[in-house]
Protein backbone atom coordinates (compact mmCIF):
# COMPACT_ATOMS: atom_id res chain seq x y z
CA UNK A 1 0.00 0.00 0.00
CA UNK A 2 2.03 2.68 -1.14
CA UNK A 3 -0.28 5.55 -0.16
CA UNK A 4 -0.19 4.23 3.36
CA UNK A 5 3.85 4.37 3.41
CA UNK A 6 4.08 7.82 1.86
CA UNK A 7 1.89 9.17 5.11
CA UNK A 8 2.77 6.89 7.75
CA UNK A 9 4.98 9.28 10.41
CA UNK A 10 8.46 8.31 11.58
CA UNK A 11 7.91 5.67 14.34
CA UNK A 12 5.18 3.73 12.01
CA UNK A 13 2.22 5.28 13.84
CA UNK A 14 -0.90 5.23 12.43
CA UNK A 15 -4.03 7.09 13.26
CA UNK A 16 -6.02 3.96 12.74
CA UNK A 17 -5.10 0.49 13.43
CA UNK A 18 -7.80 -2.39 13.08
CA UNK A 19 -6.39 -5.89 14.54
CA UNK A 20 -8.28 -9.17 14.11
CA UNK A 21 -12.00 -7.35 14.71
CA UNK A 22 -14.87 -9.94 13.93
CA UNK A 23 -18.46 -9.15 14.72
CA UNK A 24 -21.32 -12.14 14.94
CA UNK A 25 -24.42 -11.30 15.95
CA UNK A 26 -26.37 -13.18 18.00
CA UNK A 27 -23.47 -15.76 18.05
CA UNK A 28 -24.34 -16.64 14.24
CA UNK A 29 -24.53 -13.70 11.87
CA UNK A 30 -20.43 -12.84 11.47
CA UNK A 31 -21.13 -9.78 9.85
CA UNK A 32 -17.33 -8.48 10.08
CA UNK A 33 -14.68 -11.49 9.97
CA UNK A 34 -11.01 -10.47 11.25
CA UNK A 35 -10.39 -7.41 9.78
CA UNK A 36 -6.37 -6.17 9.95
CA UNK A 37 -5.90 -2.86 8.68
CA UNK A 38 -3.88 0.43 9.31
CA UNK A 39 -5.21 3.69 8.36
CA UNK A 40 -2.43 6.84 8.08
CA UNK A 41 -3.30 10.55 8.92
CA UNK A 42 -4.84 12.73 6.28
CA UNK A 43 -5.89 9.56 4.09
CA UNK A 44 -9.54 9.21 2.69
CA UNK A 45 -9.89 5.20 3.09
CA UNK A 46 -12.66 3.70 1.28
CA UNK A 47 -14.53 0.38 2.26
CA UNK A 48 -16.12 -0.95 -0.41
CA UNK A 49 -19.22 -3.65 -1.11
CA UNK A 50 -22.22 -5.11 -1.51
CA UNK A 51 -25.28 -4.51 0.13
CA UNK A 52 -24.70 -6.37 3.42
CA UNK A 53 -21.02 -7.37 3.72
CA UNK A 54 -20.25 -5.40 6.46
CA UNK A 55 -19.32 -1.96 5.75
CA UNK A 56 -21.73 -0.54 8.13
CA UNK A 57 -20.74 -2.52 10.79
CA UNK A 58 -17.56 -2.47 11.05
CA UNK A 59 -17.77 1.71 10.68
CA UNK A 60 -20.06 1.39 13.74
CA UNK A 61 -17.28 -0.49 15.45
CA UNK A 62 -15.13 2.51 14.84
CA UNK A 63 -17.48 4.96 16.00
CA UNK A 64 -18.45 2.69 19.40
CA UNK A 65 -22.12 2.44 18.38
CA UNK A 66 -20.79 -1.24 18.30
CA UNK A 67 -18.85 -4.05 20.20
CA UNK A 68 -16.50 -6.33 18.63
CA UNK A 69 -16.60 -9.66 19.14
CA UNK A 70 -13.28 -9.94 19.09
CA UNK A 71 -9.91 -7.93 18.07
CA UNK A 72 -9.18 -4.74 18.73
CA UNK A 73 -9.47 -0.70 17.77
CA UNK A 74 -6.35 1.63 18.39
CA UNK A 75 -6.71 5.66 17.33
CA UNK A 76 -3.59 7.64 17.57
CA UNK A 77 -1.69 4.55 19.09
CA UNK A 78 -4.89 4.33 22.09
CA UNK A 79 -6.72 1.30 22.60
CA UNK A 80 -10.21 2.73 22.34
CA UNK A 81 -11.75 -0.66 21.69
CA UNK A 82 -14.16 -0.47 25.21
CA UNK A 83 -14.11 3.66 25.28
CA UNK A 84 -17.77 4.59 24.86
CA UNK A 85 -18.72 6.36 21.28
CA UNK A 86 -19.16 10.06 22.90
CA UNK A 87 -15.44 9.39 24.34
CA UNK A 88 -13.98 8.62 21.12
CA UNK A 89 -12.42 12.11 18.86
CA UNK A 90 -14.61 10.48 15.87
CA UNK A 91 -17.72 11.39 14.14
CA UNK A 92 -19.99 10.10 11.84
CA UNK A 93 -22.10 11.24 9.15
CA UNK A 94 -25.30 9.06 8.22
CA UNK A 95 -26.44 8.41 5.39
CA UNK A 96 -30.02 9.95 6.09
CA UNK A 97 -27.73 13.27 7.48
CA UNK A 98 -29.67 13.15 10.33
CA UNK A 99 -30.17 16.75 10.72
CA UNK A 100 -32.42 18.07 13.41
CA UNK A 101 -35.63 19.21 11.12
CA UNK A 102 -36.84 22.58 13.84
CA UNK A 103 -33.05 23.70 14.02
CA UNK A 104 -31.50 26.17 11.92
CA UNK A 105 -28.40 25.38 9.74
CA UNK A 106 -26.41 27.53 12.46
CA UNK A 107 -28.12 25.38 14.93
CA UNK A 108 -27.64 22.27 13.94
CA UNK A 109 -23.89 23.22 13.33
CA UNK A 110 -23.60 24.69 17.49
CA UNK A 111 -25.59 21.64 18.58
CA UNK A 112 -22.58 19.11 19.47
CA UNK A 113 -20.60 22.44 20.27
CA UNK A 114 -23.15 23.15 23.11
CA UNK A 115 -23.73 20.07 24.36
CA UNK A 116 -19.90 19.85 25.10
CA UNK A 117 -20.17 23.03 27.06
CA UNK A 118 -18.06 25.26 24.67
CA UNK A 119 -18.12 28.63 25.07
CA UNK A 120 -20.84 30.70 23.54
CA UNK A 121 -18.62 33.14 21.82
CA UNK A 122 -16.22 30.18 20.75
CA UNK A 123 -19.27 28.58 19.20
CA UNK A 124 -20.12 31.71 17.12
CA UNK A 125 -16.84 31.96 15.59
CA UNK A 126 -16.46 28.04 15.01
CA UNK A 127 -20.06 27.83 13.20
CA UNK A 128 -19.19 30.75 11.27
CA UNK A 129 -16.09 29.21 10.23
CA UNK A 130 -17.88 26.11 9.25
CA UNK A 131 -20.00 27.93 7.28
CA UNK A 132 -17.98 29.56 5.04
CA UNK A 133 -16.05 26.11 4.60
CA UNK A 134 -19.42 24.61 3.07
CA UNK A 135 -20.06 27.81 1.57
CA UNK A 136 -23.98 28.35 3.14
CA UNK A 137 -23.38 31.48 5.07
CA UNK A 138 -26.37 33.01 3.38
CA UNK A 139 -28.57 29.92 4.48
CA UNK A 140 -27.48 29.92 8.37
CA UNK A 141 -30.97 30.72 9.12
CA UNK A 142 -32.64 28.21 7.12
CA UNK A 143 -34.53 25.41 8.26
CA UNK A 144 -32.90 21.73 6.75
CA UNK A 145 -36.56 21.74 4.42
CA UNK A 146 -35.62 24.72 2.53
CA UNK A 147 -32.44 23.53 1.81
CA UNK A 148 -31.53 21.47 -1.50
CA UNK A 149 -30.53 17.85 -0.83
CA UNK A 150 -26.68 18.85 -1.87
CA UNK A 151 -26.62 21.46 0.38
CA UNK A 152 -28.03 19.59 3.34
CA UNK A 153 -25.22 17.15 2.60
CA UNK A 154 -23.01 20.56 3.62
CA UNK A 155 -24.53 20.90 6.59
CA UNK A 156 -24.56 17.12 8.03
CA UNK A 157 -20.53 17.61 6.69
CA UNK A 158 -20.37 21.11 8.97
CA UNK A 159 -21.89 19.29 11.62
CA UNK A 160 -19.60 16.25 11.68
CA UNK A 161 -16.43 18.34 11.60
CA UNK A 162 -17.36 20.76 13.33
CA UNK A 163 -15.81 19.57 17.00
CA UNK A 164 -12.35 18.50 14.70
CA UNK A 165 -12.90 14.83 15.08
CA UNK A 166 -9.57 13.31 14.35
CA UNK A 167 -11.77 10.84 12.59
CA UNK A 168 -14.49 11.18 10.31
CA UNK A 169 -16.45 8.54 9.31
CA UNK A 170 -18.99 8.45 6.32
CA UNK A 171 -21.90 6.27 6.08
CA UNK A 172 -22.64 6.24 2.21
CA UNK A 173 -22.65 10.04 2.18
CA UNK A 174 -23.95 10.47 -1.15
CA UNK A 175 -26.60 7.91 -1.22
CA UNK A 176 -29.11 10.04 -1.01
CA UNK A 177 -28.44 12.11 -3.99
CA UNK A 178 -29.17 11.52 -7.77
CA UNK A 179 -26.93 10.19 -10.06
CA UNK A 180 -25.66 13.74 -11.94
CA UNK A 181 -25.42 15.96 -8.04
CA UNK A 182 -23.60 12.74 -6.90
CA UNK A 183 -20.51 13.46 -9.01
CA UNK A 184 -20.54 17.12 -8.41
CA UNK A 185 -21.00 16.68 -4.33
CA UNK A 186 -18.13 13.88 -4.42
CA UNK A 187 -15.90 16.67 -5.86
CA UNK A 188 -16.87 19.49 -3.37
CA UNK A 189 -17.16 16.97 -0.82
CA UNK A 190 -13.58 16.19 -1.53
CA UNK A 191 -12.06 19.53 -1.17
CA UNK A 192 -13.98 20.63 2.17
CA UNK A 193 -11.83 17.39 3.53
CA UNK A 194 -8.68 17.81 2.49
CA UNK A 195 -9.38 21.81 3.48
CA UNK A 196 -9.25 20.47 6.89
CA UNK A 197 -7.31 17.82 6.41
CA UNK A 198 -9.21 15.03 8.48
CA UNK A 199 -8.52 11.53 8.18
CA UNK A 200 -11.73 9.64 6.64
CA UNK A 201 -13.06 6.31 6.83
CA UNK A 202 -16.01 6.15 3.96
CA UNK A 203 -18.26 3.95 3.38
CA UNK A 204 -19.73 3.05 -0.10
CA UNK A 205 -21.36 0.80 -2.57
CA UNK A 206 -20.73 2.37 -5.53
CA UNK A 207 -16.91 1.32 -7.43
CA UNK A 208 -17.01 5.07 -8.78
CA UNK A 209 -17.28 7.20 -5.77
CA UNK A 210 -14.88 4.66 -3.58
CA UNK A 211 -11.99 4.90 -7.23
CA UNK A 212 -13.02 8.82 -7.30
CA UNK A 213 -12.93 10.05 -3.30
CA UNK A 214 -10.23 7.15 -1.77
CA UNK A 215 -6.48 7.67 -1.48
CA UNK A 216 -7.35 3.77 -0.20
CA UNK A 217 -9.43 1.71 -0.45
CA UNK A 218 -10.73 -2.35 0.65
CA UNK A 219 -12.50 -4.40 -1.36
CA UNK A 220 -15.49 -6.19 1.30
CA UNK A 221 -17.11 -9.05 0.99
CA UNK A 222 -18.90 -11.63 3.20
CA UNK A 223 -17.21 -9.59 6.09
CA UNK A 224 -13.81 -9.75 5.17
CA UNK A 225 -11.34 -7.58 2.86
CA UNK A 226 -10.55 -9.10 -0.44
CA UNK A 227 -7.61 -6.51 -1.03
CA UNK A 228 -6.36 -3.57 0.10
CA UNK A 229 -4.73 -0.85 -2.01
CA UNK A 230 -4.87 2.50 -3.73
CA UNK A 231 -7.66 2.69 -6.46
CA UNK A 232 -5.29 2.41 -9.25
CA UNK A 233 -3.53 -0.78 -7.75
CA UNK A 234 -6.85 -2.44 -7.32
CA UNK A 235 -8.44 -1.57 -11.29
CA UNK A 236 -4.82 -2.38 -12.36
CA UNK A 237 -3.36 -5.54 -10.49
CA UNK A 238 -6.89 -7.16 -8.73
CA UNK A 239 -5.51 -10.31 -6.83
CA UNK A 240 -8.98 -12.38 -8.08
CA UNK A 241 -11.68 -12.46 -10.21
CA UNK A 242 -13.67 -11.66 -7.80
CA UNK A 243 -12.36 -8.42 -7.06
CA UNK A 244 -11.66 -7.66 -10.86
CA UNK A 245 -15.45 -8.78 -11.81
CA UNK A 246 -16.65 -5.68 -8.76
CA UNK A 247 -14.58 -2.75 -9.82
CA UNK A 248 -15.56 -1.66 -13.22
CA UNK A 249 -16.35 -3.87 -16.83
CA UNK A 250 -13.50 -6.49 -17.14
CA UNK A 251 -13.26 -9.39 -20.19
CA UNK A 252 -12.43 -12.52 -18.08
CA UNK A 253 -10.63 -15.39 -20.81
CA UNK A 254 -10.42 -19.27 -19.00
CA UNK A 255 -7.19 -20.63 -20.14
CA UNK A 256 -4.17 -22.69 -19.46
CA UNK A 257 -0.82 -21.69 -18.80
CA UNK A 258 1.04 -22.83 -21.98
CA UNK A 259 4.38 -21.33 -20.93
CA UNK A 260 6.14 -19.54 -17.85
CA UNK A 261 9.10 -18.02 -17.88
CA UNK A 262 11.16 -15.09 -15.85
CA UNK A 263 10.25 -12.30 -18.21
CA UNK A 264 7.17 -13.77 -20.10
CA UNK A 265 4.47 -16.28 -19.73
CA UNK A 266 1.60 -17.59 -22.27
CA UNK A 267 -1.62 -18.66 -21.86
CA UNK A 268 -3.83 -20.46 -24.59
CA UNK A 269 -7.77 -19.66 -24.21
CA UNK A 270 -10.05 -20.71 -26.41
CA UNK A 271 -9.71 -17.73 -28.58
CA UNK A 272 -6.94 -16.54 -28.69
CA UNK A 273 -3.00 -17.08 -27.40
CA UNK A 274 -1.55 -14.44 -24.32
CA UNK A 275 1.52 -13.45 -24.28
CA UNK A 276 1.71 -12.14 -21.14
CA UNK A 277 5.10 -9.30 -20.46
CA UNK A 278 6.24 -10.56 -17.26
CA UNK A 279 6.66 -14.15 -15.23
CA UNK A 280 3.64 -15.24 -13.62
CA UNK A 281 2.10 -17.49 -10.80
CA UNK A 282 1.65 -21.01 -11.51
CA UNK A 283 3.00 -23.98 -13.34
CA UNK A 284 2.47 -25.31 -16.73
CA UNK A 285 -0.70 -26.94 -17.40
CA UNK A 286 -2.68 -25.07 -14.56
CA UNK A 287 -5.92 -23.43 -15.01
CA UNK A 288 -5.94 -19.58 -14.94
CA UNK A 289 -8.73 -16.60 -15.52
CA UNK A 290 -6.81 -13.66 -17.80
CA UNK A 291 -8.43 -10.47 -16.97
CA UNK A 292 -8.40 -7.79 -19.81
CA UNK A 293 -9.92 -4.81 -19.27
CA UNK A 294 -12.57 -2.95 -22.41
CA UNK A 295 -10.77 0.18 -23.03
CA UNK A 296 -7.24 -1.47 -23.07
CA UNK A 297 -8.24 -3.84 -26.04
CA UNK A 298 -7.68 -1.75 -29.94
CA UNK A 299 -10.29 -2.68 -32.49
CA UNK A 300 -9.46 -2.66 -36.50
CA UNK A 301 -10.92 -4.44 -40.06
CA UNK A 302 -6.82 -5.00 -40.18
CA UNK A 303 -5.62 -8.51 -39.72
CA UNK A 304 -2.83 -8.14 -36.80
CA UNK A 305 0.50 -9.54 -37.98
CA UNK A 306 1.53 -11.24 -34.93
CA UNK A 307 0.56 -14.46 -33.44
CA UNK A 308 -0.44 -13.35 -29.89
CA UNK A 309 -2.98 -11.26 -27.83
CA UNK A 310 -5.90 -10.65 -30.79
CA UNK A 311 -8.64 -12.32 -31.50
CA UNK A 312 -11.75 -12.30 -34.16
CA UNK A 313 -15.45 -11.99 -34.26
CA UNK A 314 -18.23 -9.87 -35.36
CA UNK A 315 -19.75 -6.82 -33.82
CA UNK A 316 -23.05 -7.93 -32.31
CA UNK A 317 -24.11 -4.59 -30.37
CA UNK A 318 -22.24 -1.24 -30.13
CA UNK A 319 -23.71 2.23 -28.20
CA UNK A 320 -22.23 5.42 -28.57
CA UNK A 321 -21.69 7.06 -25.43
CA UNK A 322 -20.27 10.74 -26.94
CA UNK A 323 -16.73 10.47 -25.37
CA UNK A 324 -16.33 7.11 -25.95
CA UNK A 325 -17.95 3.80 -28.01
CA UNK A 326 -19.15 0.76 -26.14
CA UNK A 327 -18.67 -2.74 -28.75
CA UNK A 328 -19.04 -6.16 -27.99
CA UNK A 329 -17.61 -8.63 -30.33
CA UNK A 330 -18.90 -12.38 -30.35
CA UNK A 331 -15.85 -14.61 -31.23
CA UNK A 332 -15.26 -17.95 -32.66
CA UNK A 333 -16.18 -19.86 -29.40
CA UNK A 334 -19.64 -17.94 -28.87
CA UNK A 335 -17.57 -16.05 -25.91
CA UNK A 336 -18.39 -12.52 -26.16
CA UNK A 337 -15.63 -9.63 -24.98
CA UNK A 338 -16.48 -5.94 -24.29
CA UNK A 339 -14.31 -2.92 -26.06
CA UNK A 340 -14.33 0.53 -25.75
CA UNK A 341 -13.19 2.20 -28.23
CA UNK A 342 -12.10 6.56 -27.58
CA UNK A 343 -13.59 9.00 -29.93
CA UNK A 344 -10.99 10.94 -30.71
CA UNK A 345 -12.37 12.18 -34.29
CA UNK A 346 -15.57 13.84 -35.30
CA UNK A 347 -15.35 11.53 -37.88
CA UNK A 348 -18.59 9.83 -38.36
CA UNK A 349 -17.55 7.42 -40.90
CA UNK A 350 -14.46 4.84 -41.18
CA UNK A 351 -15.90 3.53 -38.45
CA UNK A 352 -16.74 -0.44 -37.52
CA UNK A 353 -20.70 -1.05 -38.00
CA UNK A 354 -23.23 -3.77 -36.38
CA UNK A 355 -22.17 -7.13 -37.93
CA UNK A 356 -18.96 -5.69 -39.32
CA UNK A 357 -15.96 -8.38 -38.70
CA UNK A 358 -13.16 -6.67 -36.93
CA UNK A 359 -9.67 -8.08 -35.19
CA UNK A 360 -9.26 -6.87 -31.15
CA UNK A 361 -5.61 -6.29 -30.24
CA UNK A 362 -3.90 -5.95 -27.12
CA UNK A 363 -0.26 -4.78 -25.43
CA UNK A 364 1.68 -7.88 -23.44
CA UNK A 365 0.88 -5.39 -20.43
CA UNK A 366 -2.58 -5.36 -20.78
CA UNK A 367 -3.49 -8.24 -19.18
CA UNK A 368 -3.40 -9.97 -15.44
CA UNK A 369 -3.37 -13.55 -14.70
CA UNK A 370 -5.50 -14.30 -11.96
CA UNK A 371 -5.45 -18.06 -10.07
CA UNK A 372 -8.52 -17.44 -7.98
N1 LIG B 1 -27.98 -5.23 14.64
C1 LIG B 1 -27.87 -6.32 13.89
N2 LIG B 1 -28.30 -7.52 14.35
C2 LIG B 1 -28.19 -8.64 13.61
N3 LIG B 1 -27.64 -8.68 12.38
C3 LIG B 1 -27.20 -7.53 11.87
C4 LIG B 1 -27.29 -6.28 12.58
N4 LIG B 1 -26.76 -5.30 11.80
C5 LIG B 1 -26.35 -5.88 10.65
N5 LIG B 1 -26.61 -7.22 10.69
C6 LIG B 1 -26.28 -8.20 9.64
O1 LIG B 1 -24.87 -8.15 9.43
C7 LIG B 1 -24.53 -8.22 8.04
C8 LIG B 1 -23.77 -6.98 7.61
O2 LIG B 1 -24.63 -5.83 7.67
P1 LIG B 1 -24.12 -4.35 7.39
O3 LIG B 1 -22.89 -4.12 8.18
O4 LIG B 1 -25.26 -3.44 7.62
O5 LIG B 1 -23.76 -4.44 5.85
P2 LIG B 1 -23.54 -3.26 4.74
O6 LIG B 1 -23.42 -1.95 5.45
O7 LIG B 1 -22.29 -3.66 4.03
O8 LIG B 1 -24.73 -3.32 3.84
C9 LIG B 1 -25.85 -8.42 7.32
O9 LIG B 1 -26.03 -9.80 7.15
C10 LIG B 1 -26.87 -7.85 8.28
O10 LIG B 1 -28.12 -8.45 8.11
MG1 LIG C 1 -24.59 -0.14 5.25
Amino acid sequence: MMGHDAHANETGEYLLRIEGVSKIYDGLVKAVDQVTLKVASGEIFALLGGSGCGKSTLLRMLAGFETPTQGRIFLAGQDITDLPAYQRPINMMFQSYALFPHLSVSDNIAFGLRRDGMAKEAVAERVDAMLRLVQLTQYAQRKPHQLSGGQQQRVALARSIAKRPKLLLLDEPLGALDKKLRESTQIELLNIIEEVGVTCVLVTHDQEEAMTMATSMAVMSAGAFLQVGSPAEIYEQPNSRQVADFIGNVNIFDGLIKENQDHHATVQSADCLHYIGHGITGHVGMAVAVALRPEKIVLSHKKPSSTHNHCVGTVVEMAYFGAYTSYHLKLASGKVIQVQALNHSRDLSGGLSHGDKAYATWSDSAMVVLTQ
